[in-house]
């Protein structure tokens, strides 16, 4: 209830005014978002090489309907990018696009004119020696976002993609991309879905979640294991084992802010472990998300209310 209330607020414009326009979110926030530009972010993206983890970094934003925004947006990636490789910093950051940040709903021209700006990042990115990595939005998108990875894929082979193990498609989408060079994000899935098309049950998105591990894992592709979830990651290594699978070709990922321990642990014992850091002033509907992920999450913020 409280999952599905939040993810409806991700997406009302009221709510967002109203939340992005008190202080009072800020202590929270911070905790998921690793600042506004490049010149706060880069600090950050150093301390985490310095501590041997790698980095994918979203400028955030999302549902952009104008085209104006479309070109700030991969403006922004373009000078993160150039910033990236002038800092010595791009082995090992790379970068994640939501691509309706970067016009996906601009009408009928949207899936061009998406595709058009993630190919100026995929440029910009190869000229910085790094990779990009899609992210998935809701269902109404991932045929379109599937669409656009195989037309970049084609200049830019090592373009990844995030895929949502709530979706019932999701096995078979892995199977299709489980293939040289292919490079998969696997996630539970971060959005309110139908029950036409996605498992509601957390043992059933599990479940799903671990069928798709194993095609992954047995494929010939690069798993990046999106998850906090303890036994998950458990699964992933000994499917790793099963799979003569070594550091250099599955990862681990995880969110900026969270368990931030584990990442650490992680990378200690060999893992490759990336984090997932978002910044930018466009927060709003990211930190919904992550406040829908852990009820905690939301008792926190609102004692940080009460208290002010
Ligand atoms: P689960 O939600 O079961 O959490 C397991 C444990 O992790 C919790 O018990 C808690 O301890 C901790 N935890 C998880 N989320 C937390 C939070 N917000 N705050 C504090 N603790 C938390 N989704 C999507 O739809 N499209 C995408 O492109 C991406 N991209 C993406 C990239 C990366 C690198 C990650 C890690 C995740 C995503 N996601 C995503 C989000 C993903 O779909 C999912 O919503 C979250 O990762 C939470 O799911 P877990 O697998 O962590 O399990």
């Amino acid at each position: 209830m409280l999952r599905t209330g939040l993810l409806a607020a991700s997406r009302s414009p009221q709510l967002r005014s109203l939340v992005e326009h008190t202080p009072l979110a800020q202590p929270l926030v911070t905790r998921f978002v690793a600042g506004t530009g490049v010149n706060e972010v880069l600090p950050t993206v150093a301390d985490l090489r310095a501590d041997g983890l790698t980095v994918t970094l979203d400028h955030l934003g999302e549902d952009t309907l104008d085209l104006a925004a479309v070109e700030a947006t991969v403006s922004a990636y373009e000078d993160l990018l150039a910033a990236l490789a002038a800092a010595d910093l791009a082995d090992g950051a790379e970068v994640s696009v939501k691509l309706s940040a970067v016009g996906q709903f601009l009408g009928d021209d949207g899936e061009r004119i998406a595709l058009d700006g993630a190919r100026r990042v995929c440029q910009a990115a190869s000229a910085a020696g790094t990779t990009v990595t899609l992210d998935m939005e809701d269902h109404t998108t991932t045929d379109s976002t599937l669409g656009i990875l195989a037309e970049l894929r084609r200049d830019f082979p090592w373009v990844g993609v995030a895929l949502q193990a709530y979706l019932r498609r999701t096995e078979a989408d892995c199977a299709a991309l489980a293939t040289a060079g292919s490079r998969v994000r696997l996630c539970k899935g971060a959005y309110a879905e139908p029950e036409s098309v996605a498992f509601q049950s957390k043992d059933e998105v599990d479940r799903s979640y671990v069928r798709c591990l194993r095609v992954l894992m047995a494929g010939a592709g690069y798993p990046m294991i999106a998850s906090h979830d303890p036994r998950l990651i458990a699964i992933a290594d000994s499917l790793a084992a099963k799979n003569g699978r070594s550091a250099g070709d599955h990862e681990f990922q995880m969110l900026h802010g969270v368990r931030p321990d584990e990442q650490r642990r992680l990378a200690a014992s060999g893992a490759t472990m990336r984090v997932y850091v978002p910044y930018g002033h466009d927060w709003y509907g990211y930190f919904m998300r992550r406040l829908a992920e852990r009820p905690a999450n939301v008792g926190f913020f609102l004692r940080s209310l009460a208290t002010r």
